[in-house]
């Protein structure tokens, strides 16, 4: 049973919709994640409004730990997205490759609502990984891409371990094609076995750092009141476990989290896939690279859920700078650097993750 107080918590943030006594913290979670998910209907909004309809369908976007390191800024025909270095996270991600990679997912998303709203959005990302949308009208457009943003989560659990057809293959691989991104296809299971090798390997390299450890917990959030209270983080619902009071479970999480625990999960979810692409790219790109990296990602995150599709990522071996030359030269990716290893398959949804609104993120 909830308590009175998550009740009440959640009966204000429902806006005094009706009460939630009897839903588990999965159930609070998936209410609140819903309204947040709702896109502003094209030709509601305009001026200003329209621009902040571009910038809350933007944050629907991914983010690494879901830290949503990013901040917008409004000009007249325009917007700014620029990283939000406060939420950079040192240990997995000390060059900041995943905080780009997330603004690029989240510039994609909107390109696609700007479309919708009548703006053909044309970014231009400087060295420095900042990113200048120039907005000028243009014929409303709603793209099937579009209508799925709402839809996509990471789905970390089992998948129903049935094969994909490879013409279903050649249509996600052909979404992340562009932004200077190649993909390449592991589903059989000798290649399976050996991305578990180079997970188990990032694992273990992982859990033995001590911040790296420290950095997840922080991120973690251990039930619905607290992933609400921040909007941020890794609601421990969003990956099947079950929710715990937060200062019984910041005691416990280390004794459970750890490279075998980790490991053995991995191992059910690529078992269970129908497949991995790893994207990867040129290994001298830099940050404006990585925003190409992340517009192709979500370019085929949107793709696989508008196709009914699941996905999560894998990606410790490229996130353990030591490991990500053998990773390439096993999977034969020559000179690139891999970027993101995306397991995809169908398989049931879990609660969707909550996000900070809006007026959070404008600069
Ligand atoms: C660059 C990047 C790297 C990520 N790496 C991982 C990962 O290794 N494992 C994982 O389970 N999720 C990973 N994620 C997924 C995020 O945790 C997820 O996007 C975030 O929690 C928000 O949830 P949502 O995608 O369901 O909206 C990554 C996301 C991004 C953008």
């Amino acid at each position: 049973m909830p308590t009175r107080r998550r009740v009440m918590t959640y009966g204000a943030l429902l806006a005094g919709g009706a009460p939630l006594a009897g839903c588990d913290d999965g159930d609070v979670q998936q209410a609140t994640a819903l309204l947040q998910r709702r896109l502003a209907l094209p030709g509601s909004v305009d001026g200003h409004e329209r621009l902040r309809a571009l910038v809350h369908a933007a944050t629907l976007a991914p983010s690494s730990h879901n830290t949503q390191c990013w901040r917008f800024v409004l000009g007249r025909d325009s917007i700014r997205i620029e990283p939000d270095f406060t939420r950079r996270c040192p240990a997995v991600d000390p060059d900041d490759h995943h905080l780009f990679v997330s603004l690029g997912c989240a510039t994609e998303n909107l390109v696609l609502a700007a479309l919708a709203h009548g703006l053909q959005a044309e970014p231009q990302v400087g060295r420095d990984g900042r990113i200048e949308v120039a907005l000028a009208p243009t014929r409303p457009q709603l793209a099937t891409r579009y209508a799925a943003i709402p839809q996509r989560q990471t789905t970390r659990g089992p998948f129903d371990g049935h094969p994909l057809p490879a013409a279903t293959w050649r249509q996600l691989e052909d979404a992340a094609a562009g932004n200077g991104v190649n993909t390449h296809l592991v589903s059989d299971t000798a290649g399976l076995e050996r991305l578990l090798d180079a997970v188990a390997a990032g694992h273990r390299a992982q859990f033995s750092d001590a911040a790296f450890v420290d950095e997840l917990v922080q991120w973690l959030r251990f039930d619905a009141d607290e992933a609400a209270a921040s909007g941020d983080g890794l609601f421990v619902g969003c990956s099947g476990r079950p929710s715990l009071p937060p200062w019984l479970a910041r005691r416990l999480v280390r004794r459970f989290l750890g490279a075998r625990a980790e490991t053995d999960l991995a191992a059910e979810q690529l078992r269970s896939s129908a497949g991995v692409l790893i994207l990867a790219s040129d290994a001298a790109a830099g940050p404006a690279g990585w925003v190409g990296v992340g517009r192709a990602f979500q370019r085929l995150a949107l793709e696989a859920t508008a196709a009914g599709l699941q996905l999560s990522l894998l990606n410790p071996p490229v996130e353990v700078a030591a490991l990500r030359a053998p990773f390439a030269a096993a999977f034969g990716l020559g000179t690139l650097r891999p970027d993101l290893v995306v397991r995809i398959g169908r398989g049931e949804r879990l609660p969707d993750s909550l996000r900070r609104p809006p007026a959070a993120v404008l600069a």
